[in-house]
């Protein structure tokens, strides 16, 4: 297989809704991204802020293979152990109570859109312009960006958009009909938005003021990505509802609803696969990892060179651990020409999004920098 066959093959048989880098990989290992041509890639976004513990961990490939020799699924109608091992673990790590298990992002943003409207009796959402929850029709209704809501217009609950970053704007559109604020900690999707260090406080004052649920959406924040192992601790406040799933599973599909003080009912919401035992394992060992090799300060410590060193070429760069945007002219252009580098990245215009493994070390964090300081000279 070459790229040019498989660039076929893609645009004969899978959807086109994915505007692909052109490169195509065949293996992974650590922070190493392979082609077919046997090139070596550094990885720099992580599958969009996905495989934290980087590619193949040994710990997590182990995991996998020992549940998968065990079990792999039953479905919900009956009780298998992985995920109460799992959901015990993630309420220990966010002091939350109980845990819905899903797919991916979105399935998260769903099953807490139709939990705050279920325990509030409630049907107003407010949500924050340039906000990114996903693309299944409710947490699509609570994204933002035109383009991605325009030809499902018709089909989307009226969500109430405010500027991100502005607590006197949610207080605003906050009626006796709002069940729910949701809020990232950092904006993710649309180019690494950082608000002000009190606003997640300030937005949990007001919500619990108005007795009004707070949703967070760490869906791309969490696991160590911003330095802290959930972006909201540095504001040591507690959300009703956290939405997490990405970096969750390592680059295995899992994502989790957690939340405390209500709780679904029979039938209120399920899925066939959500926190099946493969899954649940491949996080625990991913958790694990994060845990013991202390990848959440790696993320603060190389975040913070990274950054200090992009500020120090002039470059408009910001962020937090390592979850960093660098705003230039053309991002489609560098991430292009970072390829000829053999680095990989993402990019929103006008940003190019860093999201390395948090395993990345100050070599690899340096190799980046020379490349970036050669394609935006
Ligand atoms: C903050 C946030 N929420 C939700 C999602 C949706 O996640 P998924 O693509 O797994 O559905 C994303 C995806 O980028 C995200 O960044």
């Amino acid at each position: 297989m070459n790229f040019d066959e498989i660039k076929e093959l893609e645009s004969k048989y899978l959807a086109q809704t994915y505007r692909r880098l052109p490169v195509a990989i065949s293996g992974g290992k650590g922070m190493y991204l392979y082609d077919f041509d046997g090139n070596r890639y550094l990885d720099m976004f992580a599958g969009v802020a996905t495989s934290v513990v980087g590619h193949s961990h040994p710990r997590v490939v182990n995991a996998i293979r020992e549940q998968a020799d065990l079990l792999m699924h039953t479905s919900d109608w009956l009780y298998t152990y992985p995920q109460i091992k799992l959901a015990e673990l993630l309420t220990q790590l966010t002091g939350m109570d109980k845990v819905f298990f899903t797919n991916d992002g979105t399935g998260s943003v769903e099953a807490a859109i139709k939990l705050a409207l279920k325990v509030t009796g409630k049907g107003e959402i407010i949500a924050m312009k340039r906000a990114f929850h996903g693309r299944t029709l409710g947490s699509l209704s609570l994204t933002y960006g035109e383009k991605f809501r325009e030809p499902f217009k018709t089909l989307l609950f009226d969500a109430k958009f405010v500027d991100f970053n502005d607590v006197g704007a949610v207080r605003n559109a906050i009626t006796p009909k709002t069940a729910a604020v949701i809020v990232e900690p950092i904006q993710g999707e649309t180019g690494i938005i950082i608000p002000a260090d009190d606003y997640l406080k300030k937005l949990r004052e007001l919500t619990s003021e108005k007795d009004v649920l707070l949703i967070v959406d760490e869906v791309q924040t969490g696991w160590g990505r911003t330095g802290e192992l959930f972006a909201h601790q540095s504001a040591k406040i507690k959300p009703d509802i956290l939405c997490l799933a990405k970096a969750l599973g390592g680059g295995f599909p899992i994502g989790a609803t957690l939340f405390h003080g209500f709780d679904f009912s029979y039938g209120d919401h399920g899925s066939t696969l959500g926190g099946n035992p493969l899954a649940c394992a491949a996080a625990i060992a991913t958790i694990d990892v994060i845990l013991d090799e202390d990848l959440v300060k790696n993320s603060a410590n190389i975040g913070n060179y990274l950054l200090e060193n992009l500020l120090a070429m002039d470059l408009n760069a910001r962020g937090k651990g390592l979850m960093i945007g660098i705003d230039v002219d053309n991002a489609q252009k560098i991430v292009l020409d970072l390829i000829k580098e053999k680095i990989l990245t993402i990019y929103s215009e006008p940003t190019v999004r860093v999201l390395p493994p948090l395993i990345i070390n100050k070599k690899q964090a340096d190799q980046f920098l020379e490349a970036m300081g050669r394609v935006n000279p």
